[in-house]
């Protein structure tokens, strides 16, 4: 059975048995907890916790999930994978065991047709209800085992919906390994589908046991997850998803560029690099076609480590070309049709992923340049330090540091490195922790407001103001009872005109007036999805929950934004359109006047034709409209969705003339024209294949015009010319400067060459040759430096020059030896520099020395000169 077959086979199945097919939601999960979608039940975290009502309470999907937690494993077995698609059905507070498991057995036995005698079960410890249930299908008690929380007890690794599952195993035969089930043996019994049957919540800990089980969740839900490529292994019998035809085609071009075969599954460190690097291609494609980039930390390192995993093995299978952008565009040719965003995003992909190895070579080869240097300065060891240091800052892999190490009969303090690899992951966690213990709590205070009294209702698309009453009031502890002058809470309205901070649009602030106080709304934010967080400084008065109030937002900030957030979206529009559609957005910032849009690009953007295109647009008065359709519609009609945004089954679109069409939560002017110009100030590379303009719009664009205008005006006015005239006259005033000090320069030579000669003049005779030892008024140390030397080419090389100055406190001396003296010139005046407070440099034939003491000048001078005698003498 073909994967494609298998999906809808499944798809089919629980939608004639009432469930709504719900898409994949992107890799970058909505949930700020979350680094990466990591399986099925993401997306409706909310339905299970109660939080939001599903419009219906059975659906079914097919999600990209992200799992990087065990990488190492990657590859080493046979059953891990760093990306993967779930097959999943889900009931919320609708069926629960027994659908569950006589759909899932029905299912396998006789849809996919895998042979009963093969299927093992494992229950939760006393599950006595699943036991019941798995015999009553026609499962034998001698293959259904029970495990405990490691293996049977299923959350999301981090607090939230959690419960007890019961998994369906398929045993692959002997040759994967020891007869007894899979609570003997996980890699001969392979888990194909999980279901858990969620009805509790985990509170936060670590560690399977580690976390308290809070309680039972409002309803008893069904989350199960089918690993498609697992299924398809056994379905198109082969020992790894290598081989199956979600990654076959990938594989064998690993064979290709490698120039040899798979050697099979027990190949040792070659079977593990050929499927490293295919599988790890799969997940790159999946991860930058939903927006993410390569970057040092989050996400975005996960996705490098990925890459420079695959490149590593590439390069071990002896794969010397640039291996990903071929590899990734096969994984497109392969699943482009099931999963269209990887087309879309083609030509993305292979810009990034080109970047990212032809930076990583660069990485190897300076990394290789400085293991080379260590490898010299050691005499048997090198320090896991350095190996730590080329890993952590080079991005240099230890293995390649101990090869290398080897081949010079050298080795590496793997346990030093080791133990400083783990202080910094146990930095990295606890930094983590920190990050999402503050997350988790103040989501744990908006989750139970909303559980109380419903999400917000928003009226600001209408209006700007409206009556309402408080609701609630936040402090940094917990709920308030009352907020009195000069503090900042958090405060929850029940309708609210305040626009609350996303989709790039900053929050909106204004003023709350109860019958006792007056409050400020600095920001507003979305505290749950529909619970706007209005974070107030009281100006005066007390206030309460209860309390009936007028919430005015600031009209004209909310105006200067709305131009803003038109601006960018046709800013957009007309980039693809000039560039092409692989300019798409990454992210932007739309604030009152002003906006940043970062988009995906490669070289620098000439902004002049995108502001002409973009004003010329505005000008043209397009008609912005706002209508709400399903998302299915509004990707069907070309709307464009961002990467991490979080839509629900409606969506809000926004139209402004034909040519931008985004699905958009945020406000915006009435037409076109409203938006006013749009002047772009800066355009700038911010990481491999991104780039942001940042513009300003209507009055703030104007403004910045008339500032331009006064600093041309007043340059033209210091220039004594009209404004038109002022880079003519500038640049012939610029050439006069340069001419005159040329003129100076040449003067100024004519002058020391003058005094050079004096001072060669004043050369006394002395046994051995001859000597200068003068005081020259106020000048530079160079200039001493310059005459020192002019002294020594106008006279021969048997004497001695000591020149000493003093300027603005201090005192300078410098002193050339001929160059048949013999003598190096920092003796000359190491004791006279102490004389002036200083200490004497410099090598060979010239020597300075400085000092705080200038009164000492001339004593100075008189001691470097006799030694001079001396030295001379001496010679
Ligand atoms: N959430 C469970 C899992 O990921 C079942 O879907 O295994």
């Amino acid at each position: 059975m073909r994967s494609t077959d298998i999906r809808s086979t499944f798809l089919d199945f629980f939608q004639k048995r009432d469930h709504r097919v719900v898409p994949s939601s992107p890799l970058i999960p909505s949930d700020p907890t979350l680094l990466l979608a990591n399986a099925g039940m993401n997306q409706f975290k909310p339905y299970f916790l109660g939080e939001t009502t599903p419009e219906h309470p059975r659906a079914v999907s097919v999600q990209k999930c992200a799992r990087t937690s065990d990488i190492e494993n990657v590859g080493r077995t046979t059953r891990h994978a760093t990306f993967f698609e779930m097959l999943g059905n889900f009931s919320f507070g609708d069926y629960f065991k027994s659908e569950a498991i006589s759909w899932a057995w029905e299912l396998f036995t006789r849809h996919y047709n895998l042979d009963p005698e093969r299927l093992w079960i494992t229950v939760y410890l006393d599950d006595e209800e699943a036991v019941r249930l798995w015999q009553r299908v026609g499962v034998p008690p001698e293959r259904i085992q029970r495990l405990g929380m490691e293996d049977n007890y299923w959350s999301m690794g981090i607090p939230g919906p959690c419960g007890p599952s019961s998994e369906l195993h398929y045993d692959r035969g002997p040759s994967f390994g020891r007869e007894g089930g899979p609570a003997v043996d996980g890699e001969r019994y392979q888990e194909l589908w999980n279901l858990v049957f969620m009805q509790n919540l985990r509170g936060e800990g670590s560690g399977k046991d580690g976390y308290p089980i809070l309680g039972e969740l409002p309803a008893r839900n069904i989350d199960t997850g089918l690993g498609l490529d697992r299924l398809a292994a056994v379905l198109q019998d082969v020992d790894t998803v290598c081989e199956t035809d979600l990654l076959a085609p990938t594989f064998r071009l690993v064979q290709e560029m490698a120039g040899r075969e798979y050697p099979g599954r027990d190949g040792g460190d070659d079977s593990t690099s050929f499927r490293v690097v295919a599988e790890h291609s799969r997940s790159i494609t999946f991860l930058i076609a939903d927006g993410v980039m390569p970057a040092r930390d989050g996400r975005g390192y996960v996705l490098r480590r990925l890459m420079r995993r695959a490149v590593r093995h590439a390069r071990r299978l002896g794969i010397d070309d640039l291996a990903l952008p071929a590899l990734t565009s096969s994984v497109i040719g392969n699943l482009g049709g099931t999963w269209p965003e990887l087309t879309r995003q083609s030509a993305l992909i292979r810009q990034v992923v080109t970047a990212e190895e032809e930076g990583f070579e660069r990485t190897l080869r300076q990394g290789s340049r400085l293991l080379e240097s260590a490898i010299g300065r050691a005499t048997a060891t090198i320090s896991g330090r350095t190996a730590f240091d080329l890993h952590d800052t080079y991005g240099f892999p230890i293995d390649l540091t101990v090869d290398a190490a080897r081949s010079a009969g050298l080795t590496v303090d793997e346990d030093e490195f080791a133990a400083l690899l783990e202080e910094q992951r146990h930095q990295a966690h606890r930094a983590g922790q920190g990050r999402k213990g503050d997350a988790v709590a103040r989501q744990d205070a908006y989750r139970r407001i909303t559980a109380e009294h419903g999400p917000t209702q928003f009226v600001g698309y209408a209006s700007t103001s409206a009556e309402t009453r408080v609701q609630a009031l936040l402090g940094p502890h917990g709920t308030l009872h009352a907020a009195g002058e000069g503090d900042e809470v958090e405060v929850i309205l029940t309708r609210s005109p305040f626009y609350a901070e996303s989709g790039g649009q900053v929050g909106d602030t204004g003023t709350v007036r109860t019958s006792g106080a007056t409050l400020r709304v600095l920001d507003t934010r979305p505290g749950l999805d529909d619970l706007h967080v209005h974070t107030v400084r009281i100006l005066d008065g007390e206030v309460r929950p209860g309390d009936e109030a007028e919430a005015v937002a600031d009209a004209d900030r909310r105006a200067a934004t709305a131009r803003s957030h038109s601006a960018t979206h046709v800013l957009h529009a007309m980039l693809r359109r000039l560039l092409g559609d692989h300019a798409a957005q990454r992210g932007s910032r739309v604030e009152p006047g002003r906006l940043r849009f970062d988009f995906a690009h490669f070289s620098p953007v000439d902004t002049r034709p995108v502001q002409t295109l973009v004003n010329d647009y505005l000008l043209d008065d397009p008609e912005v409209r706002v209508w709400e359709t399903t998302r299915a519609e509004a990707e069907a009609a070309g709307a464009v969705a961002l990467f991490g945004e979080k839509y629900g089954q409606d969506v809000r679109i926004v139209d402004i003339g034909d040519a931008s069409r985004e699905l958009c939560g945020g406000t915006h002017v009435g037409h076109g024209s409203q938006a006013g110009p749009v002047h772009i100030v800066g355009e700038a590379s911010i990481g491999t294949g991104l780039r942001r303009i940042e513009a300003l719009t209507g009055a703030d664009a104007l403004r910045h015009h008339d500032h331009q205008r006064d600093i041309l005006t007043e340059l033209a006015a210091m220039l004594n010319v009209r404004p038109d005239q002022a880079p003519d006259r500038l640049r012939q005033r610029l050439e006069t400067l340069a001419e005159t000090r040329r003129h100076l320069d040449t003067l100024r030579q004519a002058e020391l060459d003058a005094q050079a000669e004096r001072l060669a003049s004043l050369a006394e005779p002395v046994p051995g040759g001859w000597l200068v030892a003068q005081r020259v008024p106020s000048t530079t140390g160079a200039d001493l430096r310059t005459l020192t030397t002019k002294i020594l080419t106008l006279r021969d090389g048997r004497g001695v020059v000591v020149l000493g100055t003093d300027t603005d406190g201090k005192a300078a001396l410098v002193a050339a030896a001929g160059a048949d003296t013999g003598i190096q010139a920092r003796d000359l005046l190491t004791e006279a520099a102490r004389e002036v407070g200083g200490g004497a440099g410099g090598k060979g034939p010239i020597a300075n020395a400085g000092g705080r003491d200038p009164g000492n000048l001339p004593k100075a001078i008189t001691t470097a000169a006799r030694r001079a005698r001396t030295l001379l003498t001496l010679d």
